[in-house]
């Protein structure tokens, strides 16, 4: 085999990875809780080359942000190989919408696919995970976890096909400083960023429950918790780090009003202006609706957990 294709989809953090405990090996400082969005797509195709080399949607990507990823994958595979790159993505790229979690996903197990095809899931997870943490999580489809300090995320045998969350693309243009570095900026400069560390052990232990009681009023004042906390150390870095843009803040707003009129909707950020809503099926016409009544400039896409890479 010369080439291999894979496709994968974004992993959405509902309990926030932010912060490394291990910057060389590129481990997660928190635990993180997560569902792999459905339809949102990279489509990766790897091939047998002379050098490394990364083209996303038709542009050649600075090799640099991939060094450390490849020679993981070529020790982890005992082999020699380069690698010729090309991934098509149907989202926004590097705009906070975890593109780096289904691109690496992709990269690993295309890698695998084309070296060794017996190789376990838990292993590409671990290679994953070495571009990108939340990549560790994409491997898999549905929700998942990847504990704090570890080196491979874990599927959870969650069915729950009533989650639907809609993705508000407030900003798509890709934004200026990466999650790695804001990450990192936190956890040197920030005084909040131990008690963030405290905050998501505590997090991650009651979304746990309520994800596997499929419980969105629980577990939604959970995530919310758990993207303020983690902007509250961007916000208290040095310098400080503002992904939001106005319409952000707007949104969040209308998500409020829709659950004080009884709906269950709950925000969720990443490291972007962008918002995701969670909701279940049947408040998700009455959701949509007042999304785009009252932002109408504001691309949507609609979601639900599902992803499995194929
Ligand atoms: O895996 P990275 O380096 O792209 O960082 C992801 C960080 C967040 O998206 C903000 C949170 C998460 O757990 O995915």
């Amino acid at each position: 085999m010369n080439a291999a294709t894979v496709t994968t989809s974004p992993s959405l953090a509902l309990i926030k990875y932010w912060g490394k405990s291990d910057r060389e090996k590129n481990l997660p400082a928190t635990s993180s809780i997560a569902v792999t969005l459905d339809g949102l797509l990279t489509e990766t195709t790897v091939a047998r080359a002379q050098r490394d080399q990364v083209f996303i949607n038709g542009v050649e990507s600075p090799i640099d942000r991939f060094t450390a990823f490849f020679d993981h994958v070529r020790k982890t595979l005992k082999t020699d190989e380069r690698f010729a790159v090309e991934s098509e993505v149907n989202f926004p790229v590097a705009a906070g919408l975890a593109s780096s979690s289904s691109g690496f996903a992709a990269l690993a197990l295309a890698c695998g696919q084309l070296i060794d095809p017996s190789i376990s899931k838990q292993t590409i997870s671990e290679m994953a995970r070495v571009g990108s943490a939340s990549a560790a999580r994409s491997v898999f489809g549905g929700f998942t976890i990847l504990k704090k300090e570890s080196a491979f995320a874990e599927p959870l045998n969650i069915d729950w096909p009533e989650l639907h969350i809609i993705v508000a693309i407030v900003k798509p243009e890709a934004k200026s400083l990466s999650s790695r570095k804001a990450m990192e900026l936190s956890r040197t400069t920030s005084p909040y960023y131990d008690a963030w560390l405290k905050q998501s052990d505590r997090l991650f232990d009651e979304a746990f429950i309520a994800l596997k009681d499929k419980d969105l009023d629980a577990l939604g004042p959970l995530m919310q918790q758990s993207y303020l906390a983690m902007f509250s150390t961007m916000l208290t870095s040095t310098p400080p780090t503002l992904y939001w843009e106005p319409e952000t803040l707007k949104i969040i707003k209308t998500c409020e009003s829709i659950r004080q009129e009884g709906l269950t909707v709950w925000e969720t950020m990443d490291a972007g202006p962008q918002v995701k809503l969670a909701c279940l099926k049947k408040d998700l016409n009455a959701v949509l609706i007042q999304i785009q009544e009252q932002h109408p400039d504001v691309k949507l896409l609609i979601s639900r957990a599902g992803g499995e890479p194929h």
